[in-house]
């Protein structure tokens, strides 16, 4: 198939919109810009068009959807026995990256849940997002727009990577402001749980419904505990070369960091170095790749993945990450790059 191509980085083109809402209604494919990543999006209540998700990105089919919403009043639709805390929430954050988990009503298809009573919501915040989901109906599925197991898209050409000749249209909305996914929050437990951390922290969901807690399966240090959300247990983001994370004071990270990697690029193998704007400066060898400012640190999570795709393209065979335990997004960002890494954690 072709996939067509609509820039729309200028602002929304209304016949091309017009045209996205078609395919969705229809029943196609169309990924498009959110605040957090690129999504790939189809009508959440159309159960064969959402199969077609999953087919495209090469997606385990017990990994569930999130059903993209964008007026409040949609949300009674697809959800039952919604909490006060969903709406104090809703309130805070929304439109914005915050995923909730409640339980399912009748229309929403068990292929969009992965089989689960239970559906995830969010209304993102980007007028292209908002538009394409009133065009298209209301509820659009939509995970990521990347194939599975690669690094989530901040750009429109990343999706073209993965994704062309396999879907209806791509809309072209520039880069993503926040660059990773969204803060998941399971409100069908007793106490609030966080399934996947984002750039809404835990403190801030804190300072608007109280107790909250964070799924312990989220570690993975202890398999007794499995991550609650599907998608948290497999793989993710993991680039091709072999990726270590060094932690420590800042000054021991740097030392560590060029001495290991001196040793890589010695050895003949081509190494890659994601550091902070900071401590670039500190590093001798190497294809050191600057994330962001630790002062600014949504600089980091808008360039993390990129700089993991532009590393594979690149073919490096190992990869050095500085640590970046941020105030508000370190959690998501740590959480995306430990994964990315096996876990493979080196303290110094
Ligand atoms: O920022 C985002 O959330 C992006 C943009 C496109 O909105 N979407 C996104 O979707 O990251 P995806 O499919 O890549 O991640 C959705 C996560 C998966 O880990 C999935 O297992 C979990 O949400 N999930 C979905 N429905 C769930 C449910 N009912 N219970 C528990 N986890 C659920
Ligand atoms: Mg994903």
């Amino acid at each position: 198939m072709d996939t067509i191509w609509a820039d729309m980085r200028d602002g929304i083109d209304e016949g091309l919109m017009d045209r996205a809402g078609s395919i969705i209604r229809r029943g196609g494919l169309v990924a498009f810009p959110t605040e957090t990543v690129y999504g790939l999006g189809a009508d959440a209540l159309d159960p064969e068009a959402s199969g077609k998700i999953y087919q495209a990105k090469g997606r385990p089919s017990d990994n569930p959807l999130i059903v993209h919403i964008h007026r409040l009043d949609s949300l009674e639709k697809i959800a039952r026995f919604i909490p006060k805390q969903a709406y104090l929430l809703a309130e805070a954050f929304w439109p914005g990256p915050l995923t909730m988990i409640l339980g399912k009503s009748d229309i929403v298809p068990t292929s969009v849940t992965g089989g689960l009573d239970t559906v995830a919501i969010r209304m993102p915040d980007h007028e292209i997002a908002l538009a394409l989901i009133r065009s298209g109906g209301g509820y659009i599925a939509a995970p990521s727009a990347n194939t599975s197991g690669r690094p989530s898209p901040t750009t429109a050409q990343h999706v073209k990577d993965d994704l062309d000749g396999k879907i209806d249209m791509i809309i072209d909305g520039g880069s993503v402001g926040i660059g990773v996914e969204s803060t998941i929050i399971d409100l069908t437990e007793d106490v609030p749980m966080v399934l996947r951390p984002g750039f809404i922290s835990v403190d801030m969901l804190r300072s608007v419904i109280g107790d909250v807690r964070m799924d312990p399966g989220l570690h993975g240090d202890d398999p007794s505990f499995r991550p609650k959300a599907p998608g948290m247990k497999y793989r993710h983001y993991a680039p091709k070369a072999d990726l270590t994370i060094v932690e420590g004071s800042a000054e021991h990270v740097r030392a560590a960091i060029d001495r290991l990697a001196c040793e890589a690029v010695s050895k003949g193998l081509s190494c890659g170095i994601i550091a902070a704007d900071e401590d670039a400066s500190s590093y001798h060898t190497g294809i050191v790749r600057c994330a962001g400012s630790r002062a600014k640190e949504i600089t980091i999570s808008q360039h993390l993945f990129g700089i993991l795709r532009e590393f594979d393209d690149l073919g490096v065979d190992v990869i050095y990450s500085e640590s970046f335990d941020t105030p508000q997004i370190g959690a998501a960002i740590m959480n995306r790059l430990i994964k990315a890494a096996g876990h493979h954690i080196l303290s110094v």
